[in-house]
């Protein structure tokens, strides 16, 4: 493994070779052990949209692991104004060991990994986004002590992190099954991945979706890039709102995940909010966990 591009590139087992050095280094963290694997190196952020989650866990990941982490906001560099991302790959890789990038076109992470020499993480695109979904595994997984054979539903647009999660849960032997409606589907290219498989459902029915699901998932009806968009997804996505009633219909104890940040009264209500509030701060704090393994594997 070189780049974490998408989760199609990775194998079952890189998959959960990275879980497993998470969770390592999560009980190194919570029991103060020292893990300086990136002593000496400089990760590059890049960050072409805004962030919380990814910016502060990346950032303080990288000082965990011994490692500087320099926060580029595309405002101030070069490939805001127009460098050709061919030309910054290639200085970036003189400089530094290892870059994460947050953009709207994946082809842009894809470009940075082939003119670059150094390792590439995919902190979001329009396409995907891998690290989010290396954190929702490794939660579910510290939920229910496995992976495989449990089932996780998708309710609302099929967007960035729906095309992520199916891949994982595929690859990593569990069901996945996605509501959205017609016009907001995953991507062709995640759809025939997943085509023929019998652990993937597609359908228009929140209800048909979460039917024996362990893991009840959503995300914002609008994504970074989609803002003028919002009044017309709001009506689109009426009916795709993960509530109490919907719950019902998981299996009992079924656990809530979101990426955050979620917009209450729309894609989830507060009450359901809260009510797996401890659920849905662990998966964010595991970004920081997951991250630092992606790290030690690609750049140690
Ligand atoms: N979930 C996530 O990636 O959050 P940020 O946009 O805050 O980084
Ligand atoms: N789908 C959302 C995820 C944010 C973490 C977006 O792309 O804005």
């Amino acid at each position: 493994m070189k780049h974490l591009l998408k989760l199609m590139d990775l194998s079952r087992d890189e998959i959960i070779g990275i879980l497993d050095l998470a969770d390592q280094l999560k009980y190194e963290r919570k029991n103060n052990i020292p893990h300086k694997h990136l002593e000496g190196k400089s990760i590059g952020l890049i960050f072409q949209k805004s962030s919380t989650r990814t910016r502060v866990s990346f950032e303080t990941g990288v000082y965990q692991l011994g490692g500087q982490p320099l926060f580029l906001s595309s405002r101030d560099l070069q490939i805001g104004r127009g460098e050709p991302v061919q030309d910054t790959a290639r200085v970036l890789s003189r400089y530094l060991d290892g870059i994460m990038i947050r953009t709207y076109e994946q082809k842009e992470v894809e470009d940075l990994a082939k003119y670059g020499s150094i390792p590439i993480i995919n902190g979001l695109t329009d396409f995907c986004h891998p690290c989010q979904v290396l954190a929702d595994l490794m939660t579910i997984r510290e939920h229910y002590a496995k992976l495989e054979g449990l089932k996780l539903a998708y309710i609302g647009d099929g967007n960035n992190m729906t095309n992520s999660l199916i891949v994982g849960c595929l690859k990593t032997g569990m069901k996945i099954s996605v509501a959205c409606p017609e016009g907001y589907r995953p991507d062709p290219v995640v759809l025939e991945f997943a085509k023929g498989n019998a652990d993937f459902e597609l359908t228009d029915d929140p209800k048909q979706a979460v039917k024996g699901a362990d893991v009840v998932y959503t995300d914002t009806w609008a994504s970074m890039g989609q803002e003028d968009e919002k009044e017309a997804r709001i009506k689109a996505f009426a009916g795709y709102q993960v509530n109490a009633e919907l719950m019902k219909l998981a299996n009992v104890g079924a656990m809530v995940q979101h990426c955050l940040p979620a917009y209450r009264g729309q894609e989830i209500t507060e009450e359901v909010f809260e009510a797996h509030a401890d659920e849905l701060f662990e998966e964010a704090e595991n970004r920081l966990h997951a991250q630092k393994a992606v790290m030690v594997t690609l750049m140690k």
